[in-house]
């Protein structure tokens, strides 16, 4: 049996819906998820959706999709511009990578210029809303 996809995220974006809509739009987390899942059994792959605020537990999902998933879909949020930690545990998976932002980071801040996933990612989707998400599974299903 193929291995799922992991679509992990990162901290604040449990507050999708509520928080900046105007940046973030006005689906909720849920919303994304039910979108994605309908969009891989499209493409006939299966996805374990997660989020969480915790830096450690990150790792530690990256950790377990290296013999758990057939590719990662990471949308690390704010760990993306800080965590060297979340960096070491991506270039360890060993499986493609797709970085995911609602947002156009590179029309914000400049903080959020950088990015430590990018460097270990195959490719970048940023500031197509949740349609991202979409983009990054029809991705991976060129990268397995
Ligand atoms: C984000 C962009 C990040 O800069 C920010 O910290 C987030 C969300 C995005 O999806 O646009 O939390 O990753």
């Amino acid at each position: 049996m193929v291995k799922p996809v992991y679509i992990l995220n990162g901290p604040n974006l449990n507050m999708l819906g509520k928080r900046q809509p105007e940046i973030y739009g006005a689906q909720t987390l849920d919303d994304i998820a039910r979108q994605c899942k309908s969009k891989a059994k499209e493409l006939d792959l299966d996805v374990e959706f997660r989020q969480t605020n915790d830096e450690g537990e990150l790792v530690q999902l990256i950790q377990n999709a290296r013999e758990g998933a057939c590719a990662i879909v990471l949308n690390a949020a704010a760990y993306t511009h800080t965590s060297i930690a979340i960096h070491d545990a991506l270039k360890m998976a060993d499986i493609p990578i797709i970085e995911v932002h609602l947002s156009n980071v590179y029309k914000r801040e400049e903080f959020r210029h950088k990015s430590f996933v990018s460097p270990v990612a195959n490719g970048v989707i940023c500031g197509f809303g949740a349609h991202g998400y979409e983009l990054a599974l029809d991705a991976v299903v060129k990268l397995i």
